[in-house]
């Protein structure tokens, strides 16, 4: 079947939901989803979003994202991020998402390597607020049509201009015709064994932007997030223990009740110094100890966390939790600049698929929320004034369902691939083709 639509969105996280709300109604927009729409990482996100507190910590803000970014961020587009927090964070109460409150305002929590407190948050499920907000004025909106299980396969395109794309969708080939096409497919975590990431999160945008010579950048800048609930199941998504335990106050120990790092350093220094102790001590884990925060604290200001780990027989109030790093974010991804353009006409990348430069060599917490959001608002405005210029042939594909499932298995091995060749000494934490 073939349909056309003014606006393609691949994905159903905060960068697909949002780029819908930011387009303008008068398009026809098309979001298509590979499961359900809630199967996306935003919904698992924990610890929250990070914002400048007011126009003097902006340059506070950019400050830290670079440093925990090595330098190796791209400071226009930092620039923006941190410029058009605050304006995206009021946008998000409107939509209905409630983030937590004191008397002066928001509850600003803290993460590694933040210098002050700037995270607001939804306690410890931040995603799941997020998510639900923006899709319940998704569904309201006339102009967007959504199909779930339907899963991206390659794009259509005619040289370098991209024309929408080839799908599967509830077991049938799909081909949808778009004047623009917005990838907010997400990471890649899927890919490895271990990973806070939804299952199904598995590089689909990279192996096609790899098949198209679509620009790719910083492919090697891959996160591990240094907290994962320790368990022995394999394959399974691995539950994260968020950074914002440590904000307030979690200290990490060995098994001899010994401190070994400063807990709020970045995500990469502070997820080494837990590999060295587990390599030093011979122990798959290390703990975190919360003994120091009230029970009544604990349950009302960590309430999944708390009943996750009760559900495994741990009780977070008594208890030390075991934890180890596991693969978490990718800040690299398809090139794109401030408007999330890639490198191919009429196609557009947010959220974790895009590199914009950002994140550097390792994401400041809780700034991957906080980049869905700018950067998908940038890509529909971007959109919104464009369009009208925007003419597209279409032309019927002649693949069959054979043909379409074969590119499906080759965008798995492409991606696999890619990876095994960058993270060699990571290279058997990937599952395999
Ligand atoms: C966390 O809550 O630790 C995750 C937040 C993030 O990945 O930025």
């Amino acid at each position: 079947m073939d349909i056309c639509t003014d606006v393609l969105i691949v994905g159903s996280g905060v960068a697909g939901l949002y780029a819908a709300l930011n387009l303008s109604s008068r398009l026809n927009v098309t979001l298509i989803t590979k499961t359900t729409v809630d199967e996306c990482n935003t919904y698992l996100a924990q610890g929250g979003i990070s914002t400048a507190r007011n126009k003097q910590d902006e340059p506070l803000f950019i400050d830290d994202t670079l440093r925990a970014g090595v330098y190796k961020n791209d400071i226009n587009a930092v620039k923006v991020l941190a410029e058009e927090s605050m304006d995206n964070i009021e946008n998000l109460v409107n939509y209905g998402v409630a983030f937590d409150l004191c008397e002066n305002g928001y509850e600003y929590t803290r993460e590694g390597a933040h210098s002050v407190n700037r995270i607001v948050h939804c306690a410890d499920e931040t995603g799941r607020k997020v998510f639900e907000a923006l899709w319940a004025s998704v569904k309201k909106k006339k102009n967007v049509t959504i199909y779930q299980n339907t899963e991206l396969i390659d794009i259509i395109r005619q040289g370098n201009i991209c024309c929408g794309s080839v799908t599967i969708s509830n077991g049938k080939i799909l081909n949808i015709h778009a004047k623009a096409t917005i990838l907010a497919s997400g990471g890649i975590g899927g890919l490895f064994k271990n990973s806070t990431n939804q299952r199904t999160v598995t590089g689909d945008g990279i192996a096609i932007a790899i098949r198209n010579n679509i620009a790719l950048k910083d492919l090697e800048y891959i996160q591990f997030h240094p907290t994962a609930l320790y368990e022995v199941s394999p394959h399974k998504k691995r539950f994260l223990i968020s950074e914002s335990v440590r904000g307030e106050g979690g200290k990490l120990i060995n098994s001899k009740g010994e401190r070994f790092i400063d807990e709020l350093l970045p995500r990469n220094v502070v997820a080494n110094a837990i590999y060295e102790e587990e390599n030093r001590t011979k122990s798959p884990y290390v703990f975190l100890d919360i003994s120091a925060m009230k029970g009544e604290f604990i349950v009302n200001r960590f309430p999944l966390i708390y009943s996750e780990c009760k559900k495994r027989g741990i009780d977070i109030t008594k208890q030390f939790i075991p934890v180890t790093p596991v693969q978490h974010y990718f800040m690299g991804g398809i090139q794109v600049d401030t408007f999330s353009r890639t490198s191919m006409e009429n196609l557009f990348a947010c959220g974790e698929v895009s590199c914009t430069g950002v994140h550097g060599a390792n994401r400041l917490a809780s700034n991957s929320l906080l980049e869905g959001l700018v950067f998908s608002r940038r890509a529909a405005k971007f959109i919104n004034d464009n369009i009208h210029s925007i003419d597209i042939k279409i032309t019927q594909s002649s693949l069959g369902l054979d043909e379409v499932q074969e590119l499906k298995r080759e965008n798995r091995s492409l991606a696999i691939n890619k990876f095994k060749l960058l993270v060699e000494d990571k290279a058997d934490e990937l599952v395999s083709c």
